[in-house]
């Protein structure tokens, strides 16, 4: 195709040469000015055509959504907005693209239109910009771990196993489901599937971690997860990505610091390497807030919402000092809650975490050794006998953004608790294994990353910062 520029490079070069450009049309105005946007940054490079010069056949397909390759001269700008533009010498249109037809027009789309059309929302400003970030957030999580000596473990997708417990799998099978092999007391015969027996997909790859933990120290897993929970939510996803980071030797403490030292180098790795399109959706989150009565704005722009999360030490408090919190607010005394706190043991809402960290202490929060009736397994139990080692990160405008504990790592106390939470022992007699052949203490947690970059980007809806969204009742494209 000869040689592309990108116009990132483009517009920190000084004018002078000829270069070739490539990408697509945003705007052209006057039969003159192009906006021209290839996806490597948020500016468009603006292409000045001497229509005179060119065949008005040709300038005709110029349009909004066009693909074009421009030769030109990099010149000084004359107009506002922009140091250099490109004197086109030459113009080849790549692909037309039909305006009466082409649903993205220069202005402004609801969300909620774009995520219907979410093979083309690629192309406007606030979802370049949101996935470039998710880019950053990405390489910034594989280089903080790396710089950290941890090694990336590939989970498996597919497995045999519950890793939460909860029971909300997408099974995965061969059998012709209108007609299954039985067995005979009428139940499927699963020995008679592609693996010989039931699997699904994986709701967490932390069990894998922690075998891989118990030989190499320190490892993260990074990948899809899924859960077939019927959340019809701006929080959760039928497929997400998670990363699960599990240490030997580390305890309920090391863990939380772990967690917090991670989340504070992700938004300062995206606050020093993503800042046009930060500014950009900071923007956008300004102009959104503006639709909203005053009463629910928020008092801070997004960059300072980044910056007062570094700026922080987040809060730590047991989950017991929560209730005792929660049980005495105001929302609370007020009935305001849709779940009012009665007693301990009570499982809490998002409406009750986002209230302990965006009004009571204002900050993020970190909550630990919660009721054991309400958290898995695997975590460890505390020595009363009633809470577990958990901790959960709370974000303001997010809840939940970190889940985790230090692991039961004694043999027969983790017996007893799958026992007493029904989980079939016998067919994780693997898991099992680590704590007969040399166990130590060790601990984990899993980030949900469209809940970091939902946090990040300033975006309302975390179907908006995944490209292809699933939940219930929705797997296009
Ligand atoms: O709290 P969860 O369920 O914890 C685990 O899966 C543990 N195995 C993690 C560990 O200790 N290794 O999920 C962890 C995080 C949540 O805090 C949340 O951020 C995210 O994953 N998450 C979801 N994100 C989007 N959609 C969903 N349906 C999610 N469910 C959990
Ligand atoms: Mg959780």
């Amino acid at each position: 195709m000869s040689k592309r520029t990108k116009i990132l490079d483009l517009l920190q070069t000084a004018p002078g040469s000829d270069y070739t450009v490539m990408g697509w049309v945003r705007t052209f105005r006057n039969n003159q000015f192009i906006a021209l946007n290839d996806g490597s940054c948020l500016a468009n490079l603006q292409a000045v055509v001497d229509f005179e010069n060119f065949d008005p056949s040709l300038l005709k397909r110029i349009t909004t959504g066009a693909a074009l390759k421009i030769t030109g001269t990099l010149i000084p700008s004359q107009g506002k907005g922009q140091s250099v533009e490109l004197k086109a010498n030459a113009i080849e249109i790549l692909g037309d693209c039909d305006v009466e037809v082409y649903p993205l027009q220069p202005k402004r789309h609801s969300l909620e239109f774009l995520r219907e059309i979410a093979h083309l929302r690629f192309r406007t400003n606030t979802f370049s910009a949101v996935f470039r970030i998710r880019h950053a957030l990405s390489y910034a999580i594989h280089k903080f771990f790396n710089d950290r000596g941890f090694v990336n473990i590939h989970s498996p997708i597919v497995t045999g196993s519950d890793a939460e417990g909860a029971g909300e799998m997408f099974q995965v099978t061969t059998l012709d489901l209108n007609n299954p092999p039985k067995n005979e007391d009428g139940s499927i015969n699963f020995k008679k599937d592609f693996f010989g027996k039931a699997t699904n997909l994986t709701v967490s790859g932390q069990l894998e971690a922690e075998l891989a933990a118990l030989a190499l120290s320190e490892v993260y897993t990074f990948g899809p997860t899924f859960r077939a929970e019927n959340s019809n939510t701006t929080r959760h996803l039928a497929e997400f990505w998670m990363i699960e980071p599990e240490v030997a030797f580390n305890d309920l403490d090391d863990n939380m610091d772990l967690a917090e030292d991670m989340l504070k180098y992700l938004i300062q790795y995206v606050m020093d390497h993503c800042e046009e399109d930060l500014s950009f959706l900071e923007q956008r989150l300004a102009e959104e807030e503006k639709q909203k009565p005053q009463q629910e704005r928020s008092e801070m722009s997004l960059k300072e919402k980044l910056a007062f999360c570094l700026e922080h030490p987040f809060e730590r408090l047991t989950y017991t000092e929560a209730i005792d919190i929660l049980k005495n607010s105001t929302p609370n005394k007020k009935g305001k809650f849709q779940y009012p706190i009665e007693k301990w043991g009570a499982d809490l809402q998002s409406e009750h975490e986002r209230y302990l960290v965006e009004k009571h202490f204002k900050k993020p929060v970190i909550l630990t050794n919660y009721p054991k009736e309400i958290k898995a397994f695997y975590m460890r139990l505390d020595d009363d006998g009633t809470t577990v080692r958990a901790m959960d990160v709370l974000f303001p405008g997010i809840g939940e953004i970190i889940g985790g504990s230090q692991r039961e790592e004694r043999y027969d106390v983790l017996l007893g608790r799958m026992k007493e939470m029904h989980i079939p022992a016998e067919e994780m007699s693997w898991f099992l294994d680590t704590r007969k052949f040399g166990t130590v203490p060790h601990a984990g947690f899993g980030l949900g990353f469209e809940r970091l970059v939902l946090f990040v980007t300033g975006m309302t809806n975390i179907r908006d910062v995944i490209p292809f969204p699933r939940f219930p009742g929705n797997a296009e494209f």
